[in-house]
């Protein structure tokens, strides 16, 4: 009975190691020590500030962020920007509106577009969609430590391209070693050196992805902050909690045990 039960654990660990083996073969992706990880991790303003701008000035061409409102550019623990920043921002893109039966400069109530093309993906939460660590072994325990590694897989894919190209089907591939299957249909959209930032920051090819990964992890999880700080306060409590209950079961007990 123990045998057959340890023959069939072992197989199974063996089946799930071969498994998540075959699966991480593809993508090597490295974590970054992004600065909203951890229990007390925080956005930094102006890495979103930044991100923004690439989004805005690159990935936004094709790919929208319909779930994310305008207007949030200007939250605390977000990007943060000026009230006037964010409506002359908004006024930028367009969008319908049914009322008019028109087409009217967006507002900062008013959402990101839709994706302009068919075939890219809506990024609001893309960097809650994709995981860069599935190890050791498949586990997952990596991602207790590192973190899902969303916003990982996303500045990997940006800066994984090797320069080699095929057509099937009318279609160009690229190949990119962080994306699952090696070969994808969105052309590399960075080269270094993009966009210029407003804080003099690098702009080299590895930042720019960086800081559009941070970017859309903020657009996928606004509130992270506030959560973490929940989460935080919420232990506190109960430690006290436990302080205070340890020492009135003491109390209550004390008198019978001294008896003995
Ligand atoms: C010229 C259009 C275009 C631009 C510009 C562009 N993309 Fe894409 N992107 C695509 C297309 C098309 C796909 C779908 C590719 C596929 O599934 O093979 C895609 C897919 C993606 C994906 C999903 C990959 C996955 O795992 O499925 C991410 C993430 C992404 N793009 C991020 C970005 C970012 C960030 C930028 C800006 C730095 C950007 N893209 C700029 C066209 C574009």
């Amino acid at each position: 009975m123990i045998k057959k039960l340890t023959l069939s654990v072992l197989t199974a660990v063996t089946l799930t190691a071969g498994s998540a083996f075959a699966a991480g073969d593809a993508a090597h992706i490295h974590d970054t020590d992004f600065s909203f990880e951890g229990p007390f991790g925080k956005y930094d303003q102006n890495q979103l500030q930044r991100g923004l701008k690439v989004y805005t000035e690159i990935c936004s061409a094709c790919h929208g962020l319909q779930y994310v409102p305008l207007r949030t550019l200007a939250d605390e623990g977000g990007p943060h920007l000026p009230e006037d920043q964010v409506r002359a921002y908004s006024s930028q893109f367009e969008v319908f509106d049914a009322e008019l039966d028109d087409f009217r400069a967006a507002k900062p109530s008013d959402h990101f577009p839709a994706s302009g093309m068919e075939t890219a993906p809506d990024l609001s939460l893309m960097a809650k969609k994709r995981a860069a660590f599935h190890g050791p072994y498949g586990t997952g325990l990596n991602q207790l430590f590192k973190g899902i590694g969303g916003p990982e897989y996303i500045a990997a894919l940006l800066t994984s391209y090797t320069g080699e190209e095929k057509e099937e089907a009318g279609t160009v591939f690229y190949e990119n070693t962080a994306f699952p299957g090696g070969w994808i249909a969105m052309a590399p959209p960075l080269a270094g050196e993009d966009v210029d930032f407003d804080d003099g920051h690098s702009n080299e090819l590895h930042h720019e992805a960086e800081d559009v990964a941070a970017f859309l992890m903020w657009t996928a999880e606004p509130k992270m902050m506030d959560r973490k700080q929940a989460g935080f306060i919420g232990v506190l409590l109960l430690a006290l909690l436990s302080v205070l209950l340890y020492l009135t079961n003491k109390k209550i007990w004390a008198p019978h045990k001294k008896k003995h």
